[in-house]
């Protein structure tokens, strides 16, 4: 695979010039979903292959991260304190890409504060791998410690990143995202989506692609985000929060450049019932979708984002009919292996005492 372009600094060359960037991300590819929309009758089905972002590492995150290094790297930060539920893919990322071989620069320290989540056997893989790849992993319970810890202890010379990753400035990989799936429409790999489904988190995926899909020229696209967590966690994982995101880097943007001027971002939808109890919760329905996923494709999803977020399109198809529009889902989890980041002597009993407990209690 080849490394993407950062359409947006070539539209907005000032950019370039402010904005610090380290390039990690791949062009990822679009597959048609063909058994899929056999058997659900949506002829046009297609996903975008963000789960392939980077060689070592997929998902959504590393679109981010190459803002989050590029100012760890320029500003001289020793390390990055961050923080997530147990099994974080955005710690997990954070954490993989903190390390020389993997950002081909310099070794970043990684404090990782982690917060109590529905415990599964990936939960417990990504504890193991946070202390193989050498993060300091606190574990701080609910969110109140979290914020304790992240708001009121000292990290001297450290980065300080909130939960997934998101601010108006790591958005511009998914604008940038956006600009390549462009590119992919006019190069014939797909026909131009008449809907996008995403997961909704800490809201800067949503956002990103909602910014991107605007300027790019591709607004009449119908962005519909999938809700997968409760507001506290991310104060707000919800469509508020992410107009609110999406304006942001907007006007950032429009900083450095007035081609953006007169444009308005579109109305936007957030489905808000597939979150189940609480974040992390494993629904029948994300379970289903999982199941359809892999058996039909192939591909892998995960129950906390992904899988509720296919379950919300399948709700959609079955209620809306989409016989004549092209609907892509945007897959924003890691489906590289993760045998980089595990070793064959670990041992939980390395871990520090306070995540014992997740190795002995039972799993969801
Ligand atoms: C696999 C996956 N998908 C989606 C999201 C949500 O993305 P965002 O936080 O940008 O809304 C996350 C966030 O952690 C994630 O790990």
């Amino acid at each position: 695979m080849t490394k993407t372009r950062n359409y947006v600094f070539e539209q907005v060359s000032k950019l370039k010039e402010e904005v610090p960037w380290i390039s990690l991300v791949n062009k990822t590819p679009v597959t048609k979903l063909e058994n899929i929309g056999e058997e659900y009758n949506i002829p046009e089905l297609y996903m975008k292959r963000d789960d392939l972002t980077t060689n070592i590492y997929g998902g959504n995150k590393p679109r981010k991260l190459e803002y989050t290094y590029g100012k760890i790297f320029e500003k001289k930060y020793e390390g990055i304190v961050t923080l997530g539920g147990l099994g974080s893919n955005h710690c997990l990322a954070t954490t993989v890409f903190s390390k020389k071989k993997f950002n081909k620069t310099k070794e970043i320290k990684v404090t990782l504060l982690l917060m109590k989540q529905p415990l599964t056997a990936d939960v417990q893989k990504k504890l193991l791998m946070f202390n193989n790849l050498g993060a300091n992993i606190v574990y701080s319970g609910g969110l109140l410690g979290v914020a304790y810890n992240y708001f009121f202890k000292r990290y001297k010379n450290f980065y300080k990143l909130w939960a997934g990753g998101t601010d108006h400035i790591t958005n511009l990989g998914h604008v940038n995202a956006a600009f390549e799936l462009k590119e992919q429409i006019e190069d014939g790999e797909l026909p131009k989506p008449d809907i996008i489904f995403v997961t909704l988190g800490s809201v800067g995926t949503m956002a990103g692609l909602d910014v991107g899909l605007t300027i790019a020229g591709l607004d009449d696209i119908e962005l519909i985000g999938v809700k997968v967590a409760m507001n506290i966690l991310w104060f707000g994982c919800t469509l508020y929060s992410e107009r609110k995101s999406a304006k942001k880097t907007l006007k950032f943007i429009r900083k450095y450049t007035d081609k953006f001027n007169s444009i308005k971002l579109k109305k936007r939808k957030v489905l808000t019932d597939y979150v189940g109890k609480e974040y992390g919760y494993v629904t029948e329905e994300a379970k289903n979708a999982l199941k359809i996923v892999k058996d039909l494709e192939n591909i892998k999803l995960d129950t906390t984002y992904t899988g509720k977020t296919f379950a919300a399109l399948l709700d959609y198809v079955k209620s809306n009919p989409v016989s004549d529009k092209s609907i892509l889902f945007w897959n924003t989890y890691n489906s590289r292996p993760y045998d980089p980041f595990r070793k064959k002597d670990e041992d939980w009993r390395d871990l520090p005492k306070d995540f014992h407990r997740f190795f002995l209690e039972k799993l969801y």
